[in-house]
Protein backbone atom coordinates (compact mmCIF):
# COMPACT_ATOMS: atom_id res chain seq x y z
CA UNK A 1 0.00 0.00 0.00
CA UNK A 2 1.10 3.36 -0.28
CA UNK A 3 1.39 6.36 2.11
CA UNK A 4 3.07 9.53 2.99
CA UNK A 5 5.86 9.62 4.82
CA UNK A 6 8.23 13.05 5.74
CA UNK A 7 11.66 12.32 6.56
CA UNK A 8 12.37 15.58 7.73
CA UNK A 9 10.71 18.75 9.41
CA UNK A 10 10.16 21.34 6.33
CA UNK A 11 9.24 22.91 3.56
CA UNK A 12 5.86 20.52 3.03
CA UNK A 13 6.22 20.08 -1.07
CA UNK A 14 9.87 18.73 -0.70
CA UNK A 15 9.87 17.18 2.21
CA UNK A 16 6.90 14.59 2.10
CA UNK A 17 6.88 11.81 0.05
CA UNK A 18 4.88 9.00 -1.48
CA UNK A 19 6.25 5.72 -0.43
CA UNK A 20 5.39 1.87 -0.45
CA UNK A 21 4.74 1.17 3.05
CA UNK A 22 3.78 -3.20 4.75
CA UNK A 23 -0.07 -3.35 4.66
CA UNK A 24 -1.44 -2.97 7.84
CA UNK A 25 -2.27 -6.27 8.54
CA UNK A 26 -5.79 -7.60 9.99
CA UNK A 27 -7.80 -6.24 12.55
CA UNK A 28 -6.92 -7.69 16.09
CA UNK A 29 -9.03 -7.69 18.40
CA UNK A 30 -11.22 -4.46 19.14
CA UNK A 31 -9.86 -3.17 15.91
CA UNK A 32 -11.09 -2.10 12.60
CA UNK A 33 -9.23 -1.50 9.72
CA UNK A 34 -10.73 0.50 6.91
CA UNK A 35 -10.09 2.11 3.35
CA UNK A 36 -9.21 5.98 3.33
CA UNK A 37 -11.32 7.40 0.85
CA UNK A 38 -10.29 11.13 1.17
CA UNK A 39 -8.25 13.52 3.28
CA UNK A 40 -7.86 17.19 2.92
CA UNK A 41 -4.87 19.26 3.50
CA UNK A 42 -5.41 21.66 6.48
CA UNK A 43 -3.47 24.61 7.65
CA UNK A 44 -2.43 22.39 10.69
CA UNK A 45 -0.97 19.58 8.63
CA UNK A 46 1.22 22.03 6.74
CA UNK A 47 2.70 23.23 9.93
CA UNK A 48 3.11 19.71 11.07
CA UNK A 49 5.04 19.29 7.83
CA UNK A 50 7.30 22.81 8.94
CA UNK A 51 7.84 21.81 11.95
CA UNK A 52 6.13 24.34 13.82
CA UNK A 53 2.61 22.46 15.21
CA UNK A 54 2.34 21.57 18.85
CA UNK A 55 2.95 18.05 17.68
CA UNK A 56 6.14 17.24 16.19
CA UNK A 57 6.47 13.44 15.88
CA UNK A 58 9.88 11.54 15.52
CA UNK A 59 10.60 11.02 12.00
CA UNK A 60 9.64 9.13 9.55
CA UNK A 61 6.71 10.22 10.09
CA UNK A 62 2.48 10.18 8.46
CA UNK A 63 0.88 13.69 8.66
CA UNK A 64 -2.84 13.60 8.51
CA UNK A 65 -5.37 15.19 10.90
CA UNK A 66 -8.47 13.57 9.49
CA UNK A 67 -10.03 11.35 6.45
CA UNK A 68 -13.01 9.48 5.85
CA UNK A 69 -12.38 6.11 5.03
CA UNK A 70 -14.92 2.69 4.03
CA UNK A 71 -14.74 -0.67 6.74
CA UNK A 72 -12.92 -3.12 5.22
CA UNK A 73 -12.78 -5.50 8.12
CA UNK A 74 -13.51 -5.78 11.95
CA UNK A 75 -11.93 -7.53 14.71
CA UNK A 76 -13.56 -9.77 17.44
CA UNK A 77 -15.50 -7.71 19.89
CA UNK A 78 -15.91 -4.67 17.83
CA UNK A 79 -20.02 -3.29 18.06
CA UNK A 80 -22.16 -0.66 16.35
CA UNK A 81 -19.11 -1.05 13.23
CA UNK A 82 -19.47 -3.30 10.24
CA UNK A 83 -17.71 -3.87 6.74
CA UNK A 84 -18.69 -1.20 4.30
CA UNK A 85 -19.40 1.37 6.48
CA UNK A 86 -18.11 4.91 6.44
CA UNK A 87 -16.13 6.06 9.12
CA UNK A 88 -14.20 9.07 10.65
CA UNK A 89 -11.34 8.55 12.49
CA UNK A 90 -10.14 10.48 15.60
CA UNK A 91 -6.42 9.60 15.11
CA UNK A 92 -3.77 11.03 13.07
CA UNK A 93 -1.67 9.86 10.53
CA UNK A 94 -4.47 9.40 7.77
CA UNK A 95 -2.42 10.05 4.97
CA UNK A 96 -2.35 6.44 3.79
CA UNK A 97 -4.51 3.88 1.48
CA UNK A 98 -5.19 2.05 5.06
CA UNK A 99 -5.61 2.30 8.25
CA UNK A 100 -6.05 -0.09 11.76
CA UNK A 101 -7.25 1.52 14.34
CA UNK A 102 -8.77 0.97 17.79
CA UNK A 103 -12.67 1.17 16.98
CA UNK A 104 -13.15 3.38 19.69
CA UNK A 105 -11.30 5.74 17.72
CA UNK A 106 -13.84 5.62 14.34
CA UNK A 107 -17.37 7.63 14.34
CA UNK A 108 -19.51 5.66 12.28
CA UNK A 109 -21.16 8.48 9.93
CA UNK A 110 -25.07 8.08 8.27
CA UNK A 111 -25.80 7.09 4.99
CA UNK A 112 -26.08 9.95 2.18
CA UNK A 113 -23.09 11.99 3.36
CA UNK A 114 -20.81 13.58 0.78
CA UNK A 115 -17.74 11.59 0.94
CA UNK A 116 -15.24 14.74 0.26
CA UNK A 117 -17.23 16.96 2.78
CA UNK A 118 -17.38 13.96 5.46
CA UNK A 119 -13.26 14.16 4.87
CA UNK A 120 -13.66 17.37 6.15
CA UNK A 121 -16.44 16.72 9.01
CA UNK A 122 -13.72 16.46 12.10
CA UNK A 123 -12.05 19.42 12.48
CA UNK A 124 -13.42 22.56 10.74
CA UNK A 125 -17.22 21.85 11.29
CA UNK A 126 -16.41 21.01 15.38
CA UNK A 127 -14.18 23.82 15.62
CA UNK A 128 -16.39 26.65 14.72
CA UNK A 129 -18.94 24.86 16.89
CA UNK A 130 -16.35 25.10 19.61
CA UNK A 131 -15.36 28.67 18.94
CA UNK A 132 -19.08 29.52 19.41
CA UNK A 133 -20.26 27.79 22.10
CA UNK A 134 -16.85 27.50 24.76
CA UNK A 135 -16.06 31.25 25.74
CA UNK A 136 -18.72 33.36 25.53
CA UNK A 137 -22.58 32.42 25.06
CA UNK A 138 -23.75 35.45 22.77
CA UNK A 139 -27.59 35.17 23.15
CA UNK A 140 -29.78 35.76 19.87
CA UNK A 141 -29.59 38.84 18.09
CA UNK A 142 -25.93 39.67 19.29
CA UNK A 143 -23.09 40.15 17.24
CA UNK A 144 -19.50 38.04 16.90
CA UNK A 145 -16.77 39.23 14.79
CA UNK A 146 -14.31 36.84 12.99
CA UNK A 147 -11.36 37.64 10.87
CA UNK A 148 -10.36 34.23 8.07
CA UNK A 149 -13.71 34.77 7.35
CA UNK A 150 -13.33 32.61 4.27
CA UNK A 151 -11.65 29.80 5.73
CA UNK A 152 -13.79 26.59 6.18
CA UNK A 153 -13.64 27.08 9.49
CA UNK A 154 -15.01 30.53 9.03
CA UNK A 155 -17.61 29.40 6.60
CA UNK A 156 -19.15 27.27 8.63
CA UNK A 157 -19.22 29.42 11.63
CA UNK A 158 -21.29 32.19 9.67
CA UNK A 159 -23.85 29.29 8.83
CA UNK A 160 -23.96 27.84 12.81
CA UNK A 161 -23.90 31.55 14.37
CA UNK A 162 -26.89 32.22 12.20
CA UNK A 163 -29.23 28.85 13.30
CA UNK A 164 -28.13 30.46 16.76
CA UNK A 165 -29.69 34.06 16.05
CA UNK A 166 -26.27 35.34 16.89
CA UNK A 167 -24.93 38.19 13.35
CA UNK A 168 -21.52 37.98 12.11
CA UNK A 169 -19.02 40.77 11.13
CA UNK A 170 -16.41 38.94 8.87
CA UNK A 171 -13.36 39.87 8.26
CA UNK A 172 -11.08 39.09 5.05
CA UNK A 173 -7.95 39.54 3.05
CA UNK A 174 -9.53 40.20 -0.17
CA UNK A 175 -13.43 41.78 -1.00
CA UNK A 176 -14.72 39.42 -3.56
CA UNK A 177 -15.76 36.79 -1.33
CA UNK A 178 -18.01 38.98 0.18
CA UNK A 179 -21.14 38.19 -1.90
CA UNK A 180 -20.80 34.44 -1.34
CA UNK A 181 -20.19 35.00 2.71
CA UNK A 182 -23.44 37.01 2.11
CA UNK A 183 -25.23 34.22 0.22
CA UNK A 184 -24.24 32.13 3.22
CA UNK A 185 -25.74 34.50 5.64
CA UNK A 186 -22.99 36.81 7.40
CA UNK A 187 -24.80 40.10 8.10
CA UNK A 188 -21.37 42.24 7.33
CA UNK A 189 -18.14 41.55 5.31
CA UNK A 190 -14.85 43.64 6.39
CA UNK A 191 -11.86 44.17 4.56
CA UNK A 192 -9.31 43.68 7.26
CA UNK A 193 -7.53 46.84 7.52
CA UNK A 194 -5.97 49.64 10.31
CA UNK A 195 -9.19 51.00 10.50
CA UNK A 196 -11.19 47.80 11.10
CA UNK A 197 -12.38 48.94 14.47
CA UNK A 198 -14.31 52.51 13.14
CA UNK A 199 -15.51 50.47 10.11
CA UNK A 200 -16.84 47.61 12.37
CA UNK A 201 -18.34 50.02 14.67
CA UNK A 202 -20.44 51.66 11.99
CA UNK A 203 -21.51 48.37 10.37
CA UNK A 204 -22.91 46.91 13.76
CA UNK A 205 -24.69 50.34 14.11
CA UNK A 206 -22.31 50.82 17.74
CA UNK A 207 -23.93 47.03 19.26
CA UNK A 208 -21.05 45.44 21.64
CA UNK A 209 -19.58 42.63 20.35
CA UNK A 210 -18.46 40.11 23.36
CA UNK A 211 -17.14 37.39 20.99
CA UNK A 212 -14.14 38.07 18.73
CA UNK A 213 -11.94 35.20 16.84
CA UNK A 214 -8.82 35.17 15.66
CA UNK A 215 -6.80 33.26 13.25
CA UNK A 216 -5.01 35.38 11.20
CA UNK A 217 -2.82 36.31 14.69
CA UNK A 218 -0.08 39.36 14.69
CA UNK A 219 -1.68 42.85 14.87
CA UNK A 220 -4.99 41.32 12.94
CA UNK A 221 -5.34 39.80 16.59
CA UNK A 222 -5.28 43.20 17.78
CA UNK A 223 -7.10 45.08 15.27
CA UNK A 224 -10.34 42.09 16.45
CA UNK A 225 -9.69 43.29 19.96
CA UNK A 226 -9.89 46.68 19.29
CA UNK A 227 -13.18 46.14 17.44
CA UNK A 228 -15.08 43.67 20.47
CA UNK A 229 -16.49 45.88 23.37
CA UNK A 230 -14.89 46.59 27.17
CA UNK A 231 -14.47 43.17 28.78
CA UNK A 232 -15.11 41.05 25.45
CA UNK A 233 -13.56 37.87 24.39
CA UNK A 234 -11.03 37.23 22.16
CA UNK A 235 -10.37 33.96 21.13
CA UNK A 236 -7.06 32.43 19.35
CA UNK A 237 -7.11 29.58 17.14
CA UNK A 238 -5.09 29.91 14.18
CA UNK A 239 -1.84 31.82 12.85
CA UNK A 240 -2.22 32.11 9.32
CA UNK A 241 0.05 35.08 9.44
CA UNK A 242 2.68 32.43 10.74
CA UNK A 243 2.95 35.75 12.94
CA UNK A 244 3.03 36.48 17.07
CA UNK A 245 0.14 37.42 19.07
CA UNK A 246 -0.35 41.33 19.04
CA UNK A 247 -2.77 42.64 21.99
CA UNK A 248 -2.76 46.69 22.47
CA UNK A 249 -2.56 47.26 26.10
CA UNK A 250 -5.51 49.80 26.37
CA UNK A 251 -7.89 46.56 25.02
CA UNK A 252 -6.59 44.50 27.66
CA UNK A 253 -5.49 46.75 30.47
CA UNK A 254 -7.62 49.95 30.35
CA UNK A 255 -10.76 48.11 28.23
CA UNK A 256 -10.87 44.56 30.23
CA UNK A 257 -10.80 42.98 26.72
CA UNK A 258 -9.60 39.39 27.61
CA UNK A 259 -7.16 37.28 25.17
CA UNK A 260 -7.87 33.34 25.11
CA UNK A 261 -6.48 30.29 22.83
CA UNK A 262 -8.60 27.27 21.51
CA UNK A 263 -7.98 24.01 20.06
CA UNK A 264 -10.49 21.54 19.20
CA UNK A 265 -7.96 18.51 20.94
CA UNK A 266 -8.69 20.57 24.34
CA UNK A 267 -11.97 21.51 24.10
CA UNK A 268 -13.11 17.51 22.70
CA UNK A 269 -11.27 16.75 25.47
CA UNK A 270 -13.63 18.90 28.41
CA UNK A 271 -16.32 16.52 26.72
CA UNK A 272 -17.63 12.82 27.75
CA UNK A 273 -17.01 10.49 24.50
CA UNK A 274 -20.97 10.64 24.24
CA UNK A 275 -21.27 13.92 23.86
CA UNK A 276 -18.57 13.88 21.34
CA UNK A 277 -19.89 11.23 19.38
CA UNK A 278 -23.74 13.21 19.66
CA UNK A 279 -21.72 16.50 18.80
CA UNK A 280 -20.78 14.44 15.32
CA UNK A 281 -23.64 13.31 15.01
CA UNK A 282 -25.56 16.24 15.20
CA UNK A 283 -22.40 17.97 12.38
CA UNK A 284 -22.90 15.05 9.92
CA UNK A 285 -26.71 15.52 9.80
CA UNK A 286 -26.05 19.33 9.07
CA UNK A 287 -23.10 17.77 6.27
CA UNK A 288 -25.80 15.09 4.76
CA UNK A 289 -28.36 17.84 4.30
CA UNK A 290 -25.88 20.47 2.65
CA UNK A 291 -26.30 22.79 5.76
CA UNK A 292 -22.76 22.68 6.00
CA UNK A 293 -20.41 22.78 3.07
CA UNK A 294 -16.62 23.70 2.42
CA UNK A 295 -15.59 24.44 -1.12
CA UNK A 296 -13.35 22.35 -2.48
CA UNK A 297 -10.74 23.40 -5.19
CA UNK A 298 -9.29 20.36 -6.52
CA UNK A 299 -8.44 16.54 -5.57
CA UNK A 300 -5.62 15.09 -6.12
CA UNK A 301 -4.20 11.13 -6.21
CA UNK A 302 -1.82 10.26 -3.43
CA UNK A 303 1.05 9.62 -5.87
CA UNK A 304 0.94 13.57 -6.35
CA UNK A 305 1.26 15.08 -3.03
CA UNK A 306 3.91 17.28 -3.84
CA UNK A 307 1.26 18.97 -6.52
CA UNK A 308 -0.84 18.41 -3.89
CA UNK A 309 1.02 19.97 -1.05
CA UNK A 310 2.26 23.11 -3.62
CA UNK A 311 -1.22 23.64 -4.75
CA UNK A 312 -2.46 23.77 -0.34
CA UNK A 313 -0.28 26.54 0.09
CA UNK A 314 -1.18 29.12 -2.81
CA UNK A 315 -3.19 31.89 -1.49
CA UNK A 316 -6.88 32.59 -3.07
CA UNK A 317 -8.04 29.66 -3.52
CA UNK A 318 -11.24 28.63 -3.94
CA UNK A 319 -11.68 25.50 -1.66
CA UNK A 320 -9.76 23.01 0.30
CA UNK A 321 -7.46 20.55 -1.59
CA UNK A 322 -8.10 16.77 -1.19
CA UNK A 323 -6.03 13.73 -1.87
CA UNK A 324 -8.14 10.81 -2.78
CA UNK A 325 -5.49 7.68 -1.67
CA UNK A 326 -7.55 4.79 -3.62
CA UNK A 327 -9.17 7.47 -6.41
CA UNK A 328 -12.82 8.10 -7.25
CA UNK A 329 -13.38 4.24 -7.66
CA UNK A 330 -12.48 3.91 -3.66
CA UNK A 331 -15.08 6.98 -2.89
CA UNK A 332 -17.98 5.75 -5.06
N1 LIG B 1 -7.16 25.59 16.98
C1 LIG B 1 -7.74 24.58 16.35
O1 LIG B 1 -8.06 23.55 16.95
C2 LIG B 1 -8.03 24.72 14.89
C3 LIG B 1 -8.86 23.80 14.25
C4 LIG B 1 -9.15 24.00 12.88
C5 LIG B 1 -8.57 25.05 12.21
N2 LIG B 1 -7.73 25.89 12.87
C6 LIG B 1 -7.13 27.05 12.20
O2 LIG B 1 -8.16 27.73 11.54
C7 LIG B 1 -7.62 28.48 10.47
C8 LIG B 1 -8.48 28.22 9.23
O3 LIG B 1 -8.35 26.84 8.87
P1 LIG B 1 -9.15 26.27 7.62
O4 LIG B 1 -8.82 24.87 7.44
O5 LIG B 1 -10.58 26.66 7.77
O6 LIG B 1 -8.49 27.18 6.47
P2 LIG B 1 -8.68 27.10 4.88
O7 LIG B 1 -10.06 26.72 4.53
O8 LIG B 1 -7.55 26.31 4.32
O9 LIG B 1 -8.49 28.63 4.48
C9 LIG B 1 -7.36 29.36 4.85
C10 LIG B 1 -7.78 30.81 4.99
O10 LIG B 1 -6.69 31.57 5.49
C11 LIG B 1 -6.64 32.80 4.80
N3 LIG B 1 -5.27 33.27 4.87
C12 LIG B 1 -4.16 32.63 4.44
N4 LIG B 1 -3.06 33.36 4.73
C13 LIG B 1 -3.50 34.48 5.36
C14 LIG B 1 -2.84 35.63 5.87
N5 LIG B 1 -1.51 35.75 5.85
N6 LIG B 1 -3.61 36.58 6.42
C15 LIG B 1 -4.94 36.48 6.47
N7 LIG B 1 -5.62 35.41 6.00
C16 LIG B 1 -4.90 34.43 5.44
C17 LIG B 1 -7.11 32.49 3.40
O11 LIG B 1 -7.60 33.64 2.82
P3 LIG B 1 -7.97 33.73 1.25
O12 LIG B 1 -9.29 33.04 1.11
O13 LIG B 1 -8.04 35.18 1.00
O14 LIG B 1 -6.85 33.03 0.52
C18 LIG B 1 -8.21 31.45 3.68
O15 LIG B 1 -9.44 32.09 3.90
C19 LIG B 1 -6.17 28.02 10.34
O16 LIG B 1 -5.33 28.96 10.98
C20 LIG B 1 -6.15 26.71 11.10
O17 LIG B 1 -4.88 26.38 11.62
C21 LIG B 1 -7.45 25.75 14.19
Amino acid sequence: MKKVEITAYGAPEEIADCVEAPDVGAPGPGEIVFDVLAFPINPADLSMCRGNYRLRPPLPATPGAECVGRVAAVGIGVGGIKPGDIVINLQRENWTQRRRIDAKDAIPLPAGLDLDQAAMLRINPATALLLLEDHVAPKPGEWVIQNVANSAVGRHLIVLAKQKGLRTANVVRRDDVAAELKSLGADVVLVDGDDLAARTHDAVGGAPIRLGIDAVSGTACKRIADSVADGAVVVSYGAMSGEDLVMSRPALSFRGVSLTGFNLGRGLAKRSPQQVRALYADLAIKLRDGVLKAPIEATYPIEDIKQALTHAQRGGRNGKVLVLPNGRLGAS
